[in-house]
């Protein structure tokens, strides 16, 4: 076996790579990456390893979601603090009614390339390359914009940094004080269906705090309520962006990827001994690994053995996507496999992932029931199984838009066309996001801790 090095993936089979027409230009981008700053610190992601940690020992529960992909045309303020506005609505909403500390982790700042199924794409007879996602390419139909260009990568890494700055301010400068718990309902959230049971959340909180105030606690001397503690994440799909982010720490001298707090392994990338392996193999960030249906048990079994030989706690976070049909037939294998093999991992569920379908008018969308469905599917087989179901990975936005089919907000086939702005896949919306966070609450609630898994070899 060869030493591994930030750029060791490169001598690996690779799939899901840009046709980058100028390698000189791709290789100056990429050196230019390399003399800037780290987005994230190491000791964050240890941080976070010790909460998924926590997660995984049935202590605490994760909350993973944001856009498909980010876009360079939607990087307003306003679209960030409403995103961030749902995910803490729906974090408080998981708090509350599981009783447990809620990781919070966002697909965001830094979620921005794409596997695509085919390589090129055809339109009324033209044949062009896919789009990747905003790091590679652009979205307009033309050879132009089709074109990779490295110097995205550049305008990438500035967006994600202006992002994470923001998302940091929020977080820690007042905005996520659960004193302002109410100011969080972004506007059109108003007319919800959700919006009374939210406020009923709300009010129970803020009986809470007078409660503990009287006490003598408040947000001035108590952290908890003034700040909360907000991670990113992305799918490292790009790598040679990520190698030129991939630093070693200088207090445990270990390899970590700066790009974000917590990376993952797609569902078309994870071959065992493929380059996106290779390159996760070595950082010590935690890792998510999507687990669709073609993943089988050995390929599993190789997976964890290579990126998590000691079998840390915290560093593995299965995200399951069947489709809610499949969970029964493919999570209780899984599980089976990681009991028998004495493996810890946090058990996640994106309920998004294996439900798409083209609806009539031809749009890429999700039905919400299918959903709630897959979710449903996910807590019952760990209860049946006696593990514990950790967490949620979900698509969704803070804006009004009409992606996903169903929910109490009622999107229908005919007005999918109405707000359809995803660039990849279609995402909740505010409203379909907070009723599926009621839906989480009460699983996560009705769970008991989990049984000790059995020990290797029994
Ligand atoms: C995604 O998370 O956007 C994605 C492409 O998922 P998967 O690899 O599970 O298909
Ligand atoms: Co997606």
């Amino acid at each position: 076996m060869t030493t591994w090095t930030p750029g060791s993936w490169r001598d690996k089979p690779i799939l899901q790579v840009p046709a980058y027409p100028d390698p000189v230009a791709l290789a100056e981008a990429e050196r230019q990456l390399a003399t800037f700053p780290p987005l994230v610190f190491a000791g964050e992601a240890r941080d976070l390893k010790a909460r998924l940690a926590a997660v995984a020992r049935g202590e605490a529960f994760l909350l993973q979601g944001g856009d498909c992909a980010e876009s360079f045309a939607e990087h307003g303020a306003d679209h960030i603090r409403d995103f961030f506005r749902v995910f803490l609505q729906m974090a408080v909403v998981l708090t509350h009614g599981a009783s447990k500390p809620v990781v919070k982790v966002g697909r965001v700042a830094g979620q921005f390339a794409k596997p695509r199924s085919a390589d090129t794409e055809v339109i009324d007879g033209v044949e062009l390359p896919s789009y990747r996602g905003d790091i590679i390419n652009a979205i307009e139909f033309t050879e132009n914009a089709r074109q990779p260009d490295p110097d995205r990568m550049l305008q990438a890494y500035r967006q994600s940094a202006a992002t994470l700055n923001l998302l940091r301010a929020f977080a820690s400068g007042g905005y996520a004080e659960l004193t302002r718990i109410h100011e969080w309902t972004v506007g059109f959230m108003k007319g919800s269906n959700w919006y009374p049971r939210y406020e009923e959340v709300a009010r129970k909180i803020d009986d809470a705090i007078t409660f503990m105030a009287a006490l003598g606690l408040n947000p001035d001397n108590t952290p908890a309520l003034r700040q909360t503690s907000f991670f990113t994440s992305h799918e490292a799909l790009l790598l040679g962006y990520e190698e030129a982010l991939t630093r070693r720490d200088s207090i445990t001298n270990n390899w970590y990827a700066t790009s974000g707090h917590m990376l993952w392994i797609g569902d078309r990338t994870r071959q065992p001994d493929g380059a996106h392996v290779e390159y996760f193999a070595g950082i010590h960030n935690p890792i998510g690994i999507k687990c669709g249906p073609s993943l089988s048990s050995e390929d599993l079994l190789r997976l964890l053995d290579r990126l998590n030989p000691t079998d840390e706690a915290g560093r593995i976070t299965l995200i399951c996507r069947f489709g809610a049909e499949k969970v029964h037939e493919h999570l209780p294998r899984l599980i089976d496999t990681v009991q028998r093999a004495g493996r810890t991992v946090v058990w996640c569920c994106d309920p998004m992932h294996g439900n798409t379908i083209k609806a009539s008018t031809g749009y890429k969308t999700r039905p919400f029931d299918r959903v709630l469905s897959e979710v449903r599917s996910f807590f019952e087989v760990h209860r049946e199984m006696g593990t514990y179901a950790g967490g949620v990975h979900i698509e969704m936005t803070g804006d009004d838009v009409t992606e996903c089919v169903g929910g109490v907000s009622a999107v229908t086939e005919a007005s999918l066309s109405d707000r359809y702005h995803t660039y990849c896949d279609p995402r909740l919306n505010a409203s379909q996001a907070l009723e599926l966070a009621f839906l989480v609450a009460e699983e996560v609630h009705a769970q008991k801790p989990p049984r000790q898994h059995a020990l290797a070899g029994e």
